[in-house]
């Protein structure tokens, strides 16, 4: 393998030849965020692919992100480093099913989580993230049906937080489910001072626990503000890297999965690596590709999002 420091030149160089840029989210490698030119949430990724002017995205992120880029921006070439970076909550709602369930229930408004495929958003009204889920849902009329999909730990959530009552697809994500309730409260005993922040994505129980829950930029400018020095993070343990870099002096301690791990990785974005990342300037594949109708069909919910956002 080759060293970390020549691969960052390479990448540098193909960059520049490819009038590129690295949209990167937080749970990627330290490496790839270190040398992404932006780092951010959902909402933030699909606000800079929005307004890239560079000629190539390289998106090192999953599947449903790299599309998004695409139907925001389809004149740009949008790479996904590794076509096999999915999502299990993407891969819990498929379209046809989706199609069928929203069909039987027409008068609906259907709020989409952004992790979810370009089909899927095609078939929705609003398309939401972590971050703004909540706004979205109030900014709908209160004598509106609203279907939440694909995540029904967010959807129990925003219907806490709403006071709405939601139909919800049962979909969910195998990173943030697995956060082990045991081990969390044995880590709250360990260290009594430290302040739990949690991403929504987590079980309803785990939640109970939080002092904080938000979006994965909410939860490091929560803790990166706060008075605490101690946190315990509930979340993909790749947003560590950014709160260690903002917040030297503070202590963020990963929460545990059921598994034997000291830390919480997401498969599927961990498969983008800094090969692949050069790889991919240079070839300029895997190429994310969307069909013009569904693009303009899913754009209608995406652009909404932004101008409540
Ligand atoms: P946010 O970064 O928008 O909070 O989303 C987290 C996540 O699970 C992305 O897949
Ligand atoms: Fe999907 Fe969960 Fe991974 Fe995010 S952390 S990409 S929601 S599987």
């Amino acid at each position: 393998m080759r060293k970390v420091e020549d691969l960052f030149e390479k990448i540098h160089r193909l960059k520049k030849e490819r009038n590129a840029i690295i949209l990167a989210h937080y749970y990627q490698d330290p490496d790839i965020q270190d040398i992404a030119d932006y780092i951010g949430d959902s909402l933030g990724l699909s606000q800079q692919a929005k307004k890239a002017n560079a000629d190539v995205i390289v998106f090192a992120g999953v599947h449903f992100m790299a599309e998004t880029a695409k139907i925001l921006n389809p004149t740009k070439t949008v790479l996904l480093p590794d076509l096999e970076a999915g999502c299990s909550l993407a891969d819990s709602c498929p379209a046809d099913q989706f199609e069928k369930f929203v069909k039987s229930h027409p008068d609906h408004v259907v709020v989409s989580y952004i992790n979810c495929t370009s089909e899927v958003k095609a078939l929705s009204d609003y398309i939401c993230t972590s971050s703004n889920a909540v706004s979205i849902v109030n900014s709908i009329p209160k004598e509106k049906k609203i279907i939440f999909a694909p995540d029904k730990n967010l959807g129990r959530y925003v219907m806490k937080e709403t006071g709405r009552e939601m139909l919800l697809w049962d979909g969910s994500c195998v990173v943030h489910e697995t956060f082990s309730e045991k081990k969390l409260i044995q880590l709250m005993m360990d260290h009594p001072k430290a302040e739990v922040i949690a991403h929504p994505e987590c079980e309803e129980i785990v939640l109970k626990k939080a002092n904080y829950i938000g979006s994965t930029t909410a939860l490091l400018n929560y803790a990166v503000k706060s008075k605490n020095n101690e946190f315990i993070v509930v979340t993909e343990a790749g947003i560590l890297h950014q709160m260690k870099k903002a917040a030297p002096e503070k202590v963020f301690i990963p929460s545990p999965p059921n598994a034997n791990c000291a830390c919480n990785e997401c498969p599927y974005m961990r498969r983008n690596t800094l090969e692949k990342i050069a790889i991919s300037l240079e070839t300029l594949e895997p190429k994310i590709e969307v069909s013009p109708k569904i693009q303009e069909k899913a754009l209608i919910p995406i652009q909404r999002m932004l101008e409540l956002s």
